[in-house]
């Protein structure tokens, strides 16, 4: 039993780095983590053990399609998926035990088990009781169940079971096509699998610029991804390892079928907060399951705040990090803030997906007058001599002051690039802004800038 200042609940991006930013700023803090490891589902079974097998596949793409056109010969490199697995799991040890160094050099305590608020004021963990003035509920979220789906994750999995597969399935069943369904899904195409992405609504990455998507979606399909657009799928039936999936098409009601070894469900995620004792306590929750939050991310409940997935808003983890710094800033009295209109969201394939701001579709919902700067990057010579020229950067400015509203960008490294752009935004900067600033040659930002250039008198090498 201790008393703090600050109790977090959940040690994903959103808890770890509220905890920093609390002992920063003088805050006596713990954090309470039920896993053997800390850094919640990002860590430890989502963001980065995703990206190590991104990597690790993308290498063999290039090993098998692009090695001998550059003079690198030799056969191509076969896979040991067992060796595949033993790097990835380094990937998370490394990470997991950076977080727990972390703590350790802000001296921030780990309650380790899975914590429960009795009232306000207090955090049960195990049989102890610990008294906090401020209790910061960051426990993230949960894949979202389909019904009439039971998931085994071993023939029919969700992201987790996915990132362990027992074997490489010779088919893959994706259901869904958002992120985690493309990435998971390229992942297993790279590595030889046939897949198969089953979506509901008629495009793929909803929310995303449709041009964007279009584009997309001909790439993936370029890597042998196959796509069943607008299909509500009826039931999941497993028979000997094997599986059938049943959906309706949405145009006619027609049902089919198709085979697979090992089913994706990645049809979204919600809110994890079971355990905590929320209801008991009177922690008004949204009809979606999300806390709801004031804009100091406090409840209903004096002393207990909440932020990341298990609120409002997109459940990506860098927004739920600047919540976390936000809650204690303000738990010490600052006046932070967070702008939710300049969020960068990737999608880690290749070619890579970066996006901030509004899309065209938006623009054009508001009615809002505005024009389209746009640069291919086979215009780039730095993506030529990448293999990179797929895609482009598409600007959207505002008609009359040229102020940047979003950015959309499909190439490589996309998801740093686009960076170049929110700060940009955050500095209500116009397109001229980025245009007449030097970049270095030969570079993938040079895209950016023409894109830049082309929403004035035009990009150069187009
Ligand atoms: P998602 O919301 O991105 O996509 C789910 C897809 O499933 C949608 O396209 C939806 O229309 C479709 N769907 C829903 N019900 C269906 C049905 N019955 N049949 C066929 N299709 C159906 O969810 P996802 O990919 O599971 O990701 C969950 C969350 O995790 C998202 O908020 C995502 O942003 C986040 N995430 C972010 C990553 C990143 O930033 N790179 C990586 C992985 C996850």
């Amino acid at each position: 039993m201790a008393n703090y200042d600050v109790i977090i609940i959940g040690s994903g991006p959103g808890g770890y780095v509220s905890a920093i930013r609390c002992a920063q700023l003088g805050l006596k803090t713990a954090i309470v983590e039920g896993r053997e490891t800390l850094g919640g589902t990002c860590l430890n079974i989502g963001c980065i053990p995703s990206k190590a097998l991104l990597h690790a596949t993308h290498m063999l793409h290039e090993a098998e399609h692009n090695f001998g056109e550059m003079g690198l010969k030799g056969k191509a490199p076969s896979v040991d998926w067992k060796q595949m697995q033993t790097y990835k799991a380094n990937v998370i040890g490394q990470n997991t035990g950076g977080v727990e160094f972390l703590m350790k050099k802000n001296k921030i305590d780990w309650l380790k088990g899975w914590g429960s608020i009795p009232e306000a004021g207090k955090v049960k963990v195990g049989d102890d009781v610990h008294e906090a003035k401020n209790i910061i509920v960051a426990t993230g979220s949960e894949p979202s169940a389909l019904p009439g789906i039971e998931v085994d994750e071993k023939t029919v999995v969700t992201s987790t079971g996915a990132l362990e597969l027992g074997k490489i399935p010779k088919k893959l069943v994706v259901i869904g096509a958002g992120v985690i369904g493309l990435e998971l899904g390229s992942v297993y195409a790279r590595l030889g699998a046939e897949v198969t992405v089953i979506e509901f609504l008629d495009a793929i990455t909803p929310g995303m610029d449709a041009e964007v998507a279009k584009t997309f979606q001909k790439l993936l399909m370029k890597q042998g991804l196959k796509f069943t657009l607008g299909a509500a799928v009826q039931g999941v039936e497993t028979k000997n390892n094997k599986v059938k999936v049943t959906y309706k098409l949405r145009k006619d009601d027609s049902e089919h079928t198709v085979d697979a070894d090992t089913v994706l469900v990645a049809t979204g995620r919600k809110p994890y907060t079971t355990g905590l004792g929320l209801d008991a306590l009177g922690v008004a929750m949204s009809e979606r399951g999300q806390i709801k939050t004031d804009a100091k991310y406090a409840t209903n409940v004096a002393g207990i705040y909440a932020i990341g997935d298990a609120i409002n808003g997109p459940m990506l983890a860098h927004k739920a990090e600047d919540e976390g710094m936000a809650v204690a800033e303000g738990i010490a009295g600052q006046q932070p803030h967070v702008n939710y209109d300049v969020i960068p969201g990737v999608i880690y394939t290749h070619p890579e997906v970066g996006s901030v701001g509004k899309t065209e579709e938006q623009l054009k919902e508001e009615g809002r007058a505005y024009k389209v700067g746009k640069f291919p990057f086979l215009g780039n010579g730095r993506a030529k001599a990448n293999f990179a020229g797929d895609g482009f950067v598409k600007m959207l400015v505002d008609a009359s002051s040229d102020r940047i509203l979003g950015a959309h960008i499909i190439g490589p490294m996309a998801g740093d690039l686009i960076h170049e752009i929110c700060v940009a935004m955050e500095f209500g900067a116009a397109a001229e802004d980025i245009a007449r600033t030097c970049h270095a040659h030969p570079t993938y930002s040079e895209a950016v800038r023409e894109a830049a250039l082309a929403c004035g008198d035009g990009a150069i090498h187009m």
